[in-house]
């Protein structure tokens, strides 16, 4: 299975339609929790299972992890989950700006790729543009957590989140790092980068009250 692929070659470019969540879960109107990046899911199996209020959904660009983990999912009868292929700088926007206001309660994106040379920055998934959709879509209060192990890949990740004025620091001196994961749950990067002793660099950020501004959103 190829570790990385280019989010930005033509073949990733084609646009999936997401369904909408009444499509997608059993009950519409609960809260939910979307996983950018999800991979094989480990993640979102453990809160699924245990979290019945909720719904997960987690996207992926690799179709092989996004099918195994449907077929896994399936095997399972979890009902409040879902796992959908697709380029999130090229699907999701649509998704999250048709959002019912208030659904989307927690946004994740961890371990992203560690596309580490500044011209490589427009492969990187957090863009502006998803930004700033997800800042349309989330309410006041909705959670916004992020983590890496590589600090060049989440320092341009926080200038964004910042620069968007939209998300307040869950750290009040804004400059310290979460000591542990706030869900209790792991990653399958996570649990690697645990078991090497690897630094985690964690932020949680909350939606505030500003209107985004789709233009004030850029990389420094
Ligand atoms: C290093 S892996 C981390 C996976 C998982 N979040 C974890 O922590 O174990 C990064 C994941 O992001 C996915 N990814 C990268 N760019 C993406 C994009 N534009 N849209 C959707 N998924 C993407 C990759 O396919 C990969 O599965």
């Amino acid at each position: 299975m190829r570790q990385h692929v280019n989010p930005l070659s033509q073949f990733f470019q084609l646009y999936i339609e997401i369904p909408k969540p009444n499509q997608l879960f059993d009950d519409k109107n609960l809260p939910i929790h979307l996983d950018i990046g999800c991979a094989k899911g480990g993640f979102l199996f453990d809160l699924a299972k245990s979290n019945g209020g909720w719904n997960f959904l987690g996207i992926d660009i690799r179709n092989a992890l996004i099918d195994f983990a449907e077929k896994e999912r399936k095997n399972l009868e979890i009902n409040n989950l879902r796992f959908i292929f697709c380029n999130a700088n090229v699907s999701l926007e649509n998704w999250l700006l048709a959002l019912d206001s208030n659904k989307l309660e927690r946004v994740s994106i961890q371990f992203p790729d560690p596309w580490f040379k500044r011209r490589h920055q427009k492969r990187r998934v957090l863009q502006p543009s998803l930004l700033f959709a997800l800042a349309s879509a989330m309410p006041q209060g909705s959670e916004l957590f992020i983590q890496s192990d590589v600090y060049s890949v989440i320092k341009p990740m926080i200038e964004l989140i910042k620069n968007s004025n939209c998300f307040d620091s869950s750290d009040e001196f804004d400059n310290l790092w979460l000591a542990d994961n706030p869900f209790n749950v792991y990653t399958e990067r996570e649990i690697y980068a645990l078991k090497k002793g690897l630094t985690i660099y964690r932020r949680l950020f909350y939606r505030n009250k500003r209107i985004p501004e789709k233009f004030s959103i850029y990389f420094n």
